[in-house]
């Protein structure tokens, strides 16, 4: 929804927004109050007024749930779409459905246990959902391979080349670029094209795991990991997409706590995995891989196999590949 339609605020704060690159009110929506007293200088107070505003206004044009208490709800903006992940076994995690718009979902694990492939493989499986629709996918490891998408696509009968097409990558250099692109580049993109169902960040903590390390760093790097994943969340609900992160895991080095099962841990402590809505734990080597669910808000906590062909994630039956 255009900024300029928007009559609720001043034309001359219209006007300072769009030169700060806000241009539609979905943005104005999913920026923090605090960002939006500094860009406009102005109060916090009028901040909120106007954030609050520009929810009211995505509310009443159906785009997002309504927060009225008076009103029924209506259901269909509680409407998501699900985006199947290649393999029956792994569907049947979340009810069987796959990968939900309006949600974001961690997979977590080891080096080797899929989570890349299951990245590449939704890429095509969200076009098979609908043909137009579109994955936006930030490669912060070097690990993307368009030949892939393509092997996949062609294994599952669609055009590689139609399925590349739409497929965006991008690898940004360091995680102030990473921040960059989801608040300005990232915004833009999904206020032009509606089709955009997929965003994939493999992985959300390679930017940060370098470049703040160090106890000392610890405080900075939570609140900046906070910013990106509460800007995640609101992409999600607000653009209807799902967002795939993909996350890596601290191995404790003493013999003892590394022969417990439950010894790995996913990176980011508490902000990334109170911010997910979905968390997966992914074990075993690509001939046999298991995922675990370990938090839903509706699903229960099962296990699961699957392996990785040419097709991307698939099933294993009698200890072949279907
Ligand atoms: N075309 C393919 N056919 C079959 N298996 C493949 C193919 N491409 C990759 N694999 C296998 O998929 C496995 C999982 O790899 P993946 O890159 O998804 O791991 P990952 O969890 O992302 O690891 P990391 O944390 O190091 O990024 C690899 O062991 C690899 O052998
Ligand atoms: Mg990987």
């Amino acid at each position: 929804m255009r900024l300029d339609s928007f009559q609720k605020i001043e034309p001359e704060l219209i006007r300072k927004l769009k030169l700060a690159g806000i241009n539609s009110i979905e943005s104005l929506a999913i920026i923090s109050p605090v960002d939006i007293s500094k860009i406009l200088e102005i109060e916090i107070d009028e901040a909120v007024s106007i954030c609050n505003k520009a929810a009211i206004e995505l509310e009443e044009s159906g785009k997002i749930s309504r927060s009225s208490l008076i009103e029924r709800n209506d259901r269909s903006s509680h409407n998501r779409s699900y985006i199947k992940t290649g393999s029956q076994e792994l569907d049947q995690l979340f009810g069987g459905n796959g990968i939900e718009t309006k949600a974001i979902t961690q997979f977590y694990g080891r080096s080797a246990t899929g989570k890349t492939q299951i990245c590449h493989t939704l890429c095509v499986t969200v076009q098979q959902l609908q043909n137009s629709y579109k994955t936006i996918y930030l490669d912060t490891e070097g690990t993307f391979r368009a030949e892939r998408i393509a092997e996949i696509a062609k294994a599952r009968g669609l055009d590689p080349s139609k399925a590349l097409q739409n497929v965006r990558c991008i690898q940004p250099l360091n995680s102030a670029r990473f921040e960059s692109i989801l608040q300005q580049d990232l915004l833009l993109q999904l206020n032009q094209e509606n089709d955009i169902k997929l965003l994939v960040i493999d992985s959300i903590i390679n930017p940060y795991r370098a470049e703040y390390s160090g106890r000392g760093m610890l405080s900075q790097r939570q609140s900046r990991l906070s910013k990106v994943m509460h800007l995640l969340q609101q992409i999600a609900r607000v653009h209807d997409v799902a967002v795939v992160i993909t996350n890596q895991v601290h191995t404790s080095v003493d013999g003892y706590s590394y022969c417990l099962a439950d010894s790995d841990r996913p990176m980011g402590g508490n902000v990334i995995t109170h911010t997910s809505t979905f968390i997966i734990r992914l074990k075993g080597n690509s001939s046999y891989l298991m995922a675990e669910m370990k938090k839903s808000p509706c699903y229960p906590e099962t296990v699961k196999c699957f392996g990785i062909n040419e097709g991307g994630v698939g099933d294993i039956s009698h200890g072949h590949m279907d």
